[in-house]
């Protein structure tokens, strides 16, 4: 990952953001290089998914044809967007569960002390409130140790009952639904909106929050998409943009950042045939990285077990990547796609969230309402053709533009040998991107300085510079200038030489195989529309 990181930054892939200012701890800049190959990735996703989408076609495991279509909604949002979408609430606190009872605390309100007792000293968590804590920490930890109530003098407590957050051995920790030491997660810090303010006033009303994820601009525009346009059920509404959340530990290169881009679908369907589509954006959105150049054995599809699944959820998988950061036989997450059911469509219709998923108290307005109440909008739909009307269900294919693009790098690096221009064996470093990724498509060079080499090599590069990004270099030995494209993923290198002015051909080397061809100008660019197009995409992507 090291050799990785410094090559990004070498080649202006990626930078530390105000890196002369010591660095912004979890934000980072795209370079030169890094927004070409980033917005490859998005434009990428945007065609396969929206643009190019064939209407009219049944994709291979779909139930039935389907529509797309895009959005671009704002980052800021009315607030109560985020008390319907349960950000607000559920991503509030710092949260901590029990593996055990499988019950989830706000950290900052349990309570507890420490005991010692048989040379073991733990600390008692309770439920009850400050009245009756001492009863009942004392009930656990006789029973825990084994004794009676007679023995209540053999535990040597602690003065005071302290917050558990002023405890940072959880494995010493008795949970208050639990009769085992331990099973208390570390604290999650759920309050990742970062908030801000509109207008002049400063006060309590002019609070906003910078979205944390796009999904909620799609929901709430869902009522104008089907009354503005002809789309109707099943059809997918497409968004790529900045989402913002304040993560505690933000690491790993750009892989947990505070600001990120999403790319999310939430694709409405019947809820009668919503398990099928979840299986079809299941695989079709694992199949897109395949086809993409992530391998096999580092690509993986996880279901979530029941048990890890949100209350309304019949089904989420994690398309995962084994990013060499992370230890040996641990994965990351490229992209979630999640069966929603109609939770958001119904939230932001009437706010019914499902008490199970609030365990917090609901905050009141000042007409007596829970302040998460939806908009009161009928956000159902009603079939054209059979006349049902119902609340369409949801699946939301979730993908991060900023970790695809890091999995698409770390899986492009690689070392080989070659030989250099005295045709002694040498490392050589290389970004075996997708053509399709590459920031620059094709180098042009003159093989020398003279004899007519860089009018006619730059008389190349522009007629090429139409089609695709295309970089121009004539410093330095040939070979150094293929290892120097290689090292940055360009996967075609055209050369002019004396046969270029005679017939007008050029040589076209590969960056994989090395091997060279003499073509026309026009078979060049034919060549690299192919390989743009290729292992694959067919179905996919434009023709
Ligand atoms: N609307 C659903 C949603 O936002 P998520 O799993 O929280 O789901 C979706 O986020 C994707 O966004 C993740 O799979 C990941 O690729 C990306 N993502 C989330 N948090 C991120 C962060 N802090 N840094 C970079 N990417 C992030």
């Amino acid at each position: 990952m090291e050799k990785i990181v410094s090559l990004c930054k070498r080649r202006g892939f990626v930078y530390q953001s105000s890196e002369i200012y010591g660095g912004m701890n979890g934000c980072w800049d795209y370079g030169p290089l890094g927004v070409e190959l980033k917005r490859n990735v998005r434009e990428s996703w945007w065609q396969d998914m929206v643009t190019c989408h064939d209407d009219m076609s049944v994709l291979d495991g779909a139930p039935e044809a389907f529509e797309m279509c895009g959005l671009d909604c704002t980052i800021l949002m009315d607030p109560q967007v985020w008390k319907c979408s349960g950000h607000f609430d559920l991503f509030h606190d710092k949260m901590i569960d029990c593996r055990d009872s499988k019950r989830r605390y706000r950290h900052d309100q349990v309570r507890g002390r420490w005991v010692e007792a048989k040379g073991e000293r733990i600390f008692v968590t309770v439920n009850a409130d400050l009245e009756a804590e001492e009863t009942e920490a004392r009930q656990k930890a006789l029973k825990y140790f084994g004794y009676r109530s007679k023995d209540s003098d053999k535990l040597n407590w602690d003065v005071e009952f302290i917050c558990l957050t002023e405890v940072s051995d959880h494995s010493r920790v008795l949970a208050p639904d639990s009769k085992e030491l331990g099973t208390l997660t570390e604290p999650r810090e759920f309050n990742l909106m970062f908030k801000t303010q509109v207008g002049a006033l400063y006060d309590e009303d002019s609070v906003v929050f910078l979205r944390p994820e796009t999904a909620q601009g799609i929901f709430v525009n869902f009522k104008n998409v089907i009354d503005s346009t002809r789309v109707r059920i099943p059809f997918g509404i497409a968004q790529v943009g900045k989402s913002f959340r304040n993560e505690i530990t933000p690491r790993h290169f750009t892989f947990r950042v505070r600001e990120f881009e999403q790319m999310e679908i939430e694709f409405f369907c019947n809820p009668a045939s919503s398990q099928e589509w979840y299986r079809f954006w299941r695989d079709r959105r694992l199949d897109w990285y395949q086809r993409l150049g992530l391998s096999g054995e580092r690509l993986r599809l996880r279901e979530h077990d029941s048990d890890e699944l949100s209350h309304y959820s019949t089904g989420t998988a994690d398309i995962e990547y084994a990013f060499p950061f992370l230890a040996e036989g641990e994965f990351g997450e490229l992209e979630g796609v999640a069966h929603r059911g109609d939770f958001d469509l119904r939230s932001h219709m009437d706010g019914k969230l499902d008490p199970k998923s609030d365990p917090l108290e609901v905050e009141l307005g000042e007409d007596g309402k829970p302040l998460w109440r939806g908009s009161g909008r009928d956000l159902s739909y009603r079939d054209p053709i059979s006349n049902e009307r119902f609340v369409p269900h949801v699946i939301e294919p979730s993908g991060g533009v900023d970790r695809a693009t890091l999995a698409f790098l770390c899986e492009a690096y690689t070392e080989d040998e070659a030989p250099d221009d005295k045709g002694n064996l040498r490392q050589r470093v290389l970004l075996s991107f997708h053509p399709r990724l590459a920031p620059i498509k094709v180098a042009v060079f003159p093989l020398v300085k003279k004899d007519g080499m860089p009018d006619r090599a730059k008389a190349i590069y522009r007629e090429l510079k139409q089609y695709f990004n295309v970089f121009y270099d004539e410093k330095g030995a040939v070979g150094r200038r293929y290892r120097r494209m290689d090292e940055v993923g360009t996967p075609f290198c055209v050369t002019i030489d004396g046969d270029t002015i005679k017939d007008g051909s050029v040589t076209i080397r590969d960056r994989d195989s090395m091997e060279q061809r003499r073509l026309s100008v026009g078979e060049v660019i034919t060549t690299v529309q192919k390989a743009i197009r290729s292992q694959g995409q067919e179905g996919l992507s434009c023709p």
